[in-house]
């Protein structure tokens, strides 16, 4: 990597938390996957687009983006050793050529000036130390008049379907772990257009998307998928451990109830973002 200004991210996501979101990339392209096609319709890739995508971790979306952007080059771009190591070997075993995963922190990284036309992320982009810096330096990367498109989480909801699902873990739940410190940084629509304008980027547009979000197979796979996610692992690994053991019965109680002939789906609400470069 060149230049690392995110240096507590890198560690994070080059560590035990990159690791299991790699071993676990499958999972979590189900998880995310409802999103897949809002994003990819505000992107409008066209044949002939370079394409960059912000924080790619396991490559889905670059791989999805490679394939429409069929005469041109896509590059995903992230700070996870980790993370990168899967994407390219997903990329090679589906034999997808136009494509290539570098490994960076896009805050810093000396992209080239206008080499891209669209910028995409499906959750990258909300971890840096100074997001205007970081806003400003990806904007670079942009021919003016490129786009960007990408998707942040929505604040939680204390009433949402994924809170009451999960409502057994909230008591241990004191503190995010280090690599989702910064997952809430773009929660606010007012803050967004604030930040991308300052970073000159124009036409900034915020609208909420819901998809269905698949957490596993029952309850019980659900369970064990959300139980080994980065900060619920971190908040229970110093928890008592009996009051671990209620949360698990809990956590399976509260997943029952979203079990459908698919799997264990629960409505997820994010932002989707669209913007210019000036
Ligand atoms: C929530 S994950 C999303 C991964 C992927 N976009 C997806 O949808 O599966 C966030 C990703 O952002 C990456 N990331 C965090 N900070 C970064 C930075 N400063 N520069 C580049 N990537 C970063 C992480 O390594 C991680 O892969």
């Amino acid at each position: 990597m060149h230049t690392v200004v995110n240096v507590q991210q890198a560690e994070a996501w080059n560590g035990w938390e990159g690791s299991a979101w790699a071993d676990n990339a499958a999972r979590y392209d189900a998880m995310m996957g409802g999103f897949d096609q809002p994003l990819l319709a505000a992107a409008a890739i066209g044949e002939n687009d370079h394409v960059l995508d912000v924080g790619c971790g396991t490559g889905q979306m670059a791989l999805l983006a490679a394939h429409r952007a069929s005469r041109a080059q896509v590059v995903g771009v992230d700070i996870s050793g980790p993370m990168l190591t899967r994407a390219r070997a997903d990329a090679a075993e589906l034999g997808i050529a136009n494509v290539r995963f570098d490994q960076a922190d896009a805050e810093a990284h000396p992209f080239e000036e206008g080499r891209f036309d669209i910028v995409i992320s499906r959750g990258g982009v909300m971890f840096f130390s100074d997001p205007v810096a970081a806003f400003a330096n990806i904007t670079r990367a942009l021919r003016p008049g490129g786009r960007m498109a990408f998707i942040v989480p929505q604040a939680g909801r204390p009433g949402s379907d994924y809170a009451q699902a999960t409502a057994a873990l909230a008591p241990l739940m004191r503190g995010p772990s280090p690599a989702s410190r910064g997952m809430g940084s773009l929660v606010d629509p007012d803050r967004i257009r604030q930040v991308l304008e300052e970073a000159g980027l124009a036409q900034v547009n915020v609208s909420p998307v819901e998809a269905m979000m698949d957490y596993g197979r029952d309850a019980a796979d659900a369970a064990d998928f959300i139980l080994g996610q980065g900060p619920v692992r971190f908040n229970l690994q110093s928890a008592d451990q009996a009051a671990v053991a209620r949360a698990r019965e809990g956590l399976r109680a509260g997943l029952k109830a979203y079990e459908t002939p698919d799997g264990v789906r629960i409505r997820g609400s994010v932002w989707l973002v669209s913007a210019v470069r000036s």
